[in-house]
Order: structure tokens, then sequence, then C-alpha cells
């Protein structure tokens, strides 16, 4: 049986991960794949760190050349992170011709075009699932399953570090601080963990599935971001009461006038599946002119459902090479569509007013809605006191209208604070 030499880059949550799967099922690959995947070098920083699997010591390297350039390394996986050394790697990886798989959303959201541009000049490919969704198989999915489709609109749970902490403060009742420090000891977290709180990993993610599903590239910087840092327990609690989830979504649509690309915190009615994925779970629902609505479901982040997305895309390159097949994919962004400003964006908007509890003060309130045409739904006072909470619903509304009634809520000598204001998501 023939057999292909795996070079790792990088032996950490997921690196870890991938090694435990390839030498756990490595019969079952073998007689599924027809061939032998071996791993022949790793790169690490620290050679003597203990990382809880049986690593012979030779196969380690703090060297990327000799991960790189070893003569029975025929598949570079790149797992560990960052944009820089990281994509000089791949990109000598790639300019040698061997296949290359990755992880790394961060790399592949900003210079995707360069390396897919690298790949092609030498005639090689290269692999990322596990960039997006960890388990999920969601670039599989757009590419390949889904491509007869005219793809309208992409709305996910894309980040599994912010899923987990909303979901333990909502149903353990756990500060903030506390459900981060649980998602990272679970190996959730990215090496800084402000990639996943304020937005940004959901972000670069959204960024690739957008690039992918509309063929025209977004990059990382063009999307609209807003993270989880300012949403508090009396949020999910005030939510709860009206029939929402508080969940990140990231969304990506196409209209007529162009792609509206953003991430942020939204109000998911209970009714709708995305508020029933808990925990470090990921879902992805994808609208296509042919199929109409699919969801895609399972872990999001973590070492072995990310293993075995990059472990999928191994055997993937390993069956390409093995049928002489190299360079098949191509970057598929021929097309260059404009991007809407957020401005643009029309959603029911939830406020949470810090105002003073006297009478007329509703009506100031309710009056600068109605100068910038925004529509109440709903208005409900939850405490009482000096000064009490307020939470409102609009209807549907362009965000810049929003926009400028929040302004002049935030003069009004009434109104405290606009503690918060968050996206309802439509039914
Ligand atoms: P990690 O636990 O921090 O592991 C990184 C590994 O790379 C470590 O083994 C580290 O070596 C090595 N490394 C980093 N920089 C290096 C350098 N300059 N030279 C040599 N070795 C270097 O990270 P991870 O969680 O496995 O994530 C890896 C990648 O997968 C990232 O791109 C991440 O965004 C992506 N990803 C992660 C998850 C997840 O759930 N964790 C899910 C999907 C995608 P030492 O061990 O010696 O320090
Ligand atoms: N930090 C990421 C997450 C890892 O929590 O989703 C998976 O990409």
């Amino acid at each position: 049986m023939r057999s292909f030499g795996i070079g790792l880059l990088g032996l950490g949550t997921v690196g870890r991960g991938v090694y435990r799967v390839l030498e756990k099922n490595s019969e079952l690959i073998a007689a599924r794949l027809g061939a032998r995947l071996e791993v022949a070098k790793i790169l690490v920083r620290d050679p003597n760190r203990d990382r809880g699997i049986p690593v012979p010591p030779d196969k380690l390297t703090t060297d990327p050349r000799a991960v790189i350039e070893h003569p029975a390394v025929d598949i570079v996986v790149e797992v560990m992170g960052g944009v820089e050394p990281t994509r000089r790697y791949v990109e000598q990886a790639l300019a040698q011709g061997k296949m290359v798989v990755t992880a790394n959303k961060d790399l592949l959201s900003l210079h995707g075009k360069e390396l897919f541009d690298v790949a092609a000049a030498a005639g090689t490919d290269l692999f990322f699932e596990a960039s997006v969704a960890g388990g999920i198989p969601i670039i599989k999915i757009l590419k390949e399953s889904l491509a007869a489709n005219r793809i309208q609109g992409i709305t996910g749970i894309i980040n599994g570090t912010t899923n987990y902490i909303l979901t333990r403060m909502e149903e353990a009742d756990l500060d903030f601080a506390l459900a981060l420090k649980e998602a990272q000891a679970h190996g959730y977290a990215e090496a800084d963990p402000r990639s996943d709180i304020d937005g940004l990993d959901a972000a670069r993610k959204i960024a690739i599935l957008a690039s992918i599903a509309f063929n025209s590239r977004v990059t990382f910087p063009e999307v609209y971001t807003e993270g989880i840092s300012r949403i508090e327990p009396t949020d999910i609690k005030y939510a709860r009461e009206l029939g929402y989830a508080i969940k990140l979504l990231a969304l990506a649509q196409e209209t007529e006038q162009g792609l509206q690309v953003r991430v942020h915190p939204t109000l998911v009615s209970q009714k709708h599946p995305l508020a029933s994925v808990r925990g470090v779970f990921n879902a992805v629902f994808v609208r296509g002119d042919a199929v109409g609505e699919t969801m895609f479901y399972g872990q999001g982040a973590g070492e072995l459902p990310t293993a075995s997305a990059v472990t999928g895309d191994i055997i993937a390159a390993a069956r390409q090479l093995l049928h002489g097949v190299k360079g098949m994919w191509r970057c598929t962004c021929f097309e260059q569509k404009p991007l809407l400003p957020i401005e643009a964006n029309e959603s029911s908007f939830y406020l949470r007013l810090r105002a003073l509890d006297r009478p007329g003060v509703l009506a100031g309130i309710a009056a600068a809605f109605g100068r910038h045409e925004v529509s109440l739904a709903a208005v409900t006072q939850k405490t009482t006191g000096e000064v009490a909470d307020l939470v409102l619903v609009t209807h549907r509304v362009r965000e810049a209208s929003l926009r400028a009634a929040e302004a002049e809520l935030q003069k009004l000598p009434t109104v405290a604070a606009v503690a918060n204001v968050i996206r309802v998501l439509e039914e």
C-alpha cells in the first residue's frame, strides 16, 4: 500500500487532535483511502513541552524548513495559527508543489487570494475546511454539495467560545469572566480570546463563507463587527422574557444593491432553530435558490471536532495524490460585488434604556423615535425607582434612522443611558 507523509506545523489543541485521530483511526483511514498516512515531522516552539501524547522526540523540530522541505512530506498541515510567519511557511510549502491543509481563518480572511494564486501557479491545492465552524463540513457543502445553487443568504453561529459564554451566562448564571475561563480550559478560545469576544473570529469566518457563497472576495476588514462584551445578564433575562435568546450571529446576504456581511449579537426568537444551539455547538443556516432552507449543526471548536475537519482534508488531499490529480481547486471569486454599509441594513431593534421614572418621560422618548420615523412594537418598564429600566422593541427600520433616534435619546435629560441596542433577527 502507498504511504503519504504528513508534516504538521503546530502541535497545540488542533495539532494534537489530528495526531490522535491519525493514530487511532489509522487502519480505518488506510482501508477507506487505499493508502497510509504517516506523520513525518512536526514543527513546535518548545520540543520539551509535555503534550499528553506519545510523540517520538525525533519527529519534533523548531525549524520550519525541516517540515516544509522534508522529502517524505507530501502534505503540509498548518495548525500553528497567526498570520506571520505562518503566511510565509504556507506560501513556501505551496510554491514547492506540496498539498497544504490549514485551519487558519486569520490567514485566509486576509490573504486568501494571494495563497490561492501561489497554489494555482504551483499546480497544487490548499484545503481549509477547519477554518470555519470546526467540525461542520460547511466549506465542502458550499463548494460542492450546493454548487448548483445561487446562494441567497447565510446566517450562522460560527464562534464556539462566544456561544459557550452566552449559554453559560444564561443557563448557569455564570459571570462573563468565569464562562470565558471555562471555554479556554476546553481549548475553544483563540490564543488571544479578544478575537472571539469582539466578534473578530466570526467576522473572519463569515468573510470566508461569503467569498465562496457569492463568488466575490470579502476580506475580514470589510465585515461590520460587534462582539458580545456589552451583553449583560439583564439583557439575557429581558430578552428571555420577550421570547428571545441572545446569540452572536454572522450574516451574509446578497441583495440587488450588493452584499451585506456582518457579525453582531442578535435577539433570536426561541422558536427559531438557531436559538437552541447551545454551548460550543455551531449551526449554519444556508438558503439557496434551488435547495431552499438548510441547516448544518455540530461542534464549532475543540480538539477532536476540529481534528475531524483537518483530517478529512488530509484524506481528500491524499486521495487526489493517489490518483495523480493536483491543482483542481481554483479560487472561485470571479465576480466583484459591492459591499453595503451597515447603515443600509434594515432590522427591528431591542433597546434597554435607563430613564427617569417620572410622568411624561415615556412620551418624550416616543416622540424622539417618531421624529426619526422609528415605530415602536413594544415598550415595557422593567424596574421602578428614581431611574428605571425601560425595554423597547422597534418595528423594522433602517439602521441609519435608528442611529439618529439613539443619538437624540442620548441627549434627552430624562434618559440617563442608552444601555444597550441589539438587532432582532427577522422570523
Ligand atoms: P494552539 O493550541 O495555540 O497551538 C499552536 C501550536 O503551534 C503549538 O503547538 C505551538 O508550539 C505551535 N506554534 C505556534 N507558533 C509557532 C511558531 N512561530 N513556530 C513554531 N511553532 C509554533 O492553537 P490551536 O488552538 O491548536 O489553533 C491552531 C489553529 O487552528 C489556529 O489557526 C486556530 O485559529 C485554528 N482553529 C482552532 C480551533 C480550536 O478549537 N482550538 C478550531 C478551529 C480552528 P508549542 O506547542 O511549542 O507552543
Ligand atoms: N476560537 C474559535 C471558536 C475556534 O471558539 O469558535 C474555532 O474556530
